[in-house]
């Protein structure tokens, strides 16, 4: 059984308390708000609208108290880039591991997190693109750019209009899966120009379009996430990893994606290769059936 701390009780947060919850080899066994926040106090239950738990929400700084108490395994960070970085070194120092899905973080930000794992020997996965779907777009825009690399790349997001950070971390991440492609195929840094668009609207959930343009023809490849189920079942992922291992990840390692391609491409050449050993005299088609 993994022990859980949930910390941010946001929107997101809470989609993933409720994921939590119907699990059967995890167990939430501690949820932290903001030293502020109105949730400080209440029974978690009562936050995501089920019955109570008996898990009253804490505030963030009595993090130390919280893990003497509740022990947990593994601690899901969805709250923002500062109070993440505050709470990891927390988190970290007492070898607690981490899924850190906040997004906004610097690559400077990104490093300390880095320094951390190095430091107390602990278990970080980044995450600012949790879930399936979007990881396998930057798989697919990474491929296509290798492929495509005379085109034009053109990477739209929408997001909800209270989201703080913009472009979106996954935005600039498919970037520069693209910019990797492109690099790789012979085009020179200097020639890469990707530009994003961000737009704030309405009740969005999160949407990515990468659009490839060519002189005669174009490919739109768009991940649009319809509910924060999809981010939870990412986490939950992500947490299942991180439990027992130690250093820094991303969502690439979670989902080991590369191995699932190069395994591909493996299988699709020996397919090939039977195939072209196929004698196409050997069919058996008459001239009737031509
Ligand atoms: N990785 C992904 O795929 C993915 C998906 C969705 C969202 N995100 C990111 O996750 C973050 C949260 O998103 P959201 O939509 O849930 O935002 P949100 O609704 O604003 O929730 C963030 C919550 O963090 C809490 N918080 C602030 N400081 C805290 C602290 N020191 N300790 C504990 N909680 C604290 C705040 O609540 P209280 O003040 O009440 O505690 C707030 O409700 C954002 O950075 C967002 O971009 C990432």
């Amino acid at each position: 059984m993994i022990k859980v701390c949930m910390v941010g009780l946001g929107k997101t947060g809470r989609e993933i308390v409720k994921v939590l919850l119907a699990q059967e080899d995890i167990k939430l066994v501690a949820a932290v708000c903001s030293p502020s926040s109105s949730n400080l106090g209440k029974d978690i239950g009562e936050i995501v609208g089920c019955a109570d738990t008996g898990i009253i929400v804490e505030s963030s700084d009595n993090i130390e108290q919280m893990i003497f108490r509740s022990k947990p395994d593994v601690a899901i960070d969805f709250t923002n880039p500062s109070a993440a970085l505050k709470n990891a070194r927390i988190f970290s120092k007492m070898k607690v591991n981490l899924v850190i899905g906040t997004t906004g973080f610097s690559n400077f930000a990104c490093k300390k997190l880095f320094v951390l794992t190095r430091k107390y020997h602990s278990g970080i996965v980044y995450t600012p693109n949790i879930t399936l779907g979007v990881n396998v777009l930057m798989l697919l825009s990474n491929l296509a750019s290798c492929i495509l690399n005379n085109y034009d790349f053109q990477i739209t997001e929408i997001h909800h209009k209270y989201k703080k950070d913009s472009p979106s971390g996954t935005a600039l991440k498919i970037s520069n899966e693209i910019k990797k492609g492109l690099i790789s195929s012979g085009v020179s840094q200097e020639d890469i120009n990707i530009p994003i668009s961000s737009v704030r609207a309405g009740g969005v959930v999160g949407k990515h379009e990468v659009m490839i343009i060519g002189e005669d023809d174009k490919i739109e490849i768009t991940h649009e996430s319809f509910s924060r189920k999809a981010f939870a079942l990412g986490a939950i992922r992500a947490v299942k990893f991180i439990y027992k291992n130690s250093g820094y990840y991303e969502m690439s390692d979670v989902l080991n994606l590369g191995r699932i391609l190069s395994e591909y491409v493996e299988r699709d050449d020996s397919m090939s290769k039977k195939w072209r050993k196929y004698n196409i005299a050997d069919i058996p088609v008459t001239v009737e059936d031509a």
